[in-house]
């Protein structure tokens, strides 16, 4: 197992596979009280005959010759804020060779939120999902993966303490998205709910189809009507007893999204295993209000579905009852995510929150929009500020969008009180304009995070192939400055 430990040992004298040091924007190597001056001096002059120049996240690797270490791997910290050091961590967590047995990161960092930032990093930015690897077979007596032991030299015990509860959040998400979606499904999502919920003492309530159907959830039953595999409906909540506030999450947890009767193009399909990720993210947060012990209830809604085309799937034109009452005509199949989060956003405002957060990859228009790291943001205007603002904090990329009024008539339907396809221009933009209209007048933002989500390029930062996790941090930052309002 992976572990994450403080060290008071001089640097020099721990036995490791790679040792982590900083070098800021000057090439200089950064100093830290357990790294001896003289055992820098050859570092720094392998370092200038290279020409290591230190831009954030740039990484040399050296022989650990002379010291304790296999390898020096040298990483550039830029103005060593707490963000560019995680994402310093993460890249240079990658250049550790296979699979190290331990690795020392020796960057200094001004307090303890930069230590947590680098352990942070280090940890998710070695990440790998090797489930469904056979060489992971063990054989007896042994782990399959031993993994790392990860030591970052200076960092207190509560620095390290805030970091393992990130990471867990995080890669937690990450195994979630990334395990395939034949095992994946409504139910098993639910179930791991469950479990995990009842470690931790965060209540978990389940909606089986029956009672989903008993009580209304036509969004999250028409769309999940096609699969074997039917739908469920997840509450999660921590609720503490010095809670000063309520802040609900509502997650789209579609575990595949063939796209439905409008199926998608192969192309299309191979990546929406991602497309639980709201669900995933806004489980794990939760999960680490609770661990964090943050003074704020926390009402998760998983809304989980499986998109399948089939005989028992819903038609473009039928009409569904969202929760609530209101009626929608399904002119495409494919937008299905607006479809579940309605009926998952009618029920958490029941409980009268202070402000709803929905976490969706909702649609293809994000990307087009803003990118593949930034998710768009809609909603009230304060609680769209606190969301950027938080994101700002946490060292996530947020960026606030409108809900043009014009673009609102689009959604009109002949038949029903809406249809499910708008305008085709603006389509992230019309998505948000259909869940508020499931809102009621709790303050509310819609998180678009479909690209952000799952990382389709070469890893980044702290940000690694597949699943990302992105907008754990941001939520739980977001609910810990939520108690101070
Ligand atoms: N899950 C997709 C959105 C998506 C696309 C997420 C790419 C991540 C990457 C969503 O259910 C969808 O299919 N949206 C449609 C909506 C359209 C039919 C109005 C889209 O964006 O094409
Ligand atoms: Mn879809
Ligand atoms: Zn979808």
């Amino acid at each position: 197992m992976t572990s994450l430990n403080a060290t008071s040992d001089i640097v020099t004298s721990v036995q490791a596979d790679a040792l982590i040091l900083g070098v800021d924007a000057n090439g200089t190597i950064l100093s830290h009280p357990q790294l001896p001056a003289e055992a820098v001096t050859p570092l720094q002059a392998a370092a200038d005959l290279l020409g290591v120049k230190g831009k954030c996240c740039a990484t040399t690797v050296l022989p650990g010759t002379g010291t304790a270490a296999r390898r020096i791997v040298l990483v550039g910290v830029g103005e060593a804020t707490a963000r560019e050091l995680r994402e310093a961590a993460g890249t240079a967590a990658r250049c550790c060779g296979d699979d190290p047995d331990s690795v020392v990161v020796a960057i200094p960092a001004a307090d303890d939120a930069g230590y947590t930032a680098l352990a942070e990093g280090a940890v998710l930015g070695a990440y790998t999902f090797r489930d469904y690897k056979t060489s992971a077979e063990p054989a007896e007596g042994e782990e399959p993966w031993p993994g790392t032991a990860w030591h970052v030299a200076g960092a207190s015990d509560a620095a390290i303490e805030r970091a393992s509860i990130l990471v867990a959040a995080i890669a937690g998400v990450r195994d979630l998205v990334n395990t395939p979606p034949r095992d994946m499904f409504p139910g098993a999502v639910a179930g791991i709910a469950q479990d995990i919920g009842s470690q931790l003492g965060v209540q978990v309530e389940v909606w089986e189809p029956e009672r989903l159907a008993q009580e209304g959830f036509g969004g999250i039953l028409g769309v999940g009507m096609g699969s074997a595999r039917l739908p469920r409906l997840v509450k999660v909540q921590w609720k503490p007893e010095d809670s000063k506030g309520h802040v609900a999450l509502v997650g789209k947890g579609i575990t595949f999204d063939t796209g439905g009767i409008s199926l998608k193009p192969p192309k299309g399909m191979e990546t929406m295993k991602s497309d639980m990720s709201g669900s995933a993210v806004v489980l794990h947060t939760t999960f680490a209000a609770a661990r964090a012990q943050v003074p704020v209830t926390v009402t998760a809604w998983l809304c989980l579905a499986e998109n399948m085309p089939s005989g028992t799937a819903q038609r473009p034109s039928d009409v569904i009852k969202i929760y609530g009452g209101k009626t929608v005509e399904v002119m495409n199949t494919d937008a299905e995510g607006r479809l579940v989060m309605a009926d998952g956003l009618a029920k958490a405002i029941e409980e009268n929150p202070d402000i709803v957060l929905d976490v969706a990859t909702l649609t293809g228009a994000q990307g087009v929009a803003l990118g593949s790291r930034t998710s768009g943001v809609m909603g009230d205007e304060a609680v769209r500020t606190s969301v950027v603002e938080a994101a700002d904090r946490a060292g996530e990329d947020f960026w606030p969008m409108p809900l043009p009024g014009h673009l609102r008539a689009g959604l009109d339907s002949q038949v029903a009180d809406l249809k499910n396809i708008g305008d085709p221009m603006g389509g992230m933009l019309s998505a948000g304009l259909f869940l508020k209209e499931f809102v009621g007048d709790t303050p509310w933002a819609h998180l678009d995070i479909a690209r952000p989500a799952f990382n389709e390029g070469s890893p980044w930062g702290w940000t690694v192939k597949g699943a990302t996790g992105h907008s754990v941090r941001t939520l739980l930052e977001l609910i810990e400055n939520h108690a101070q309002a």
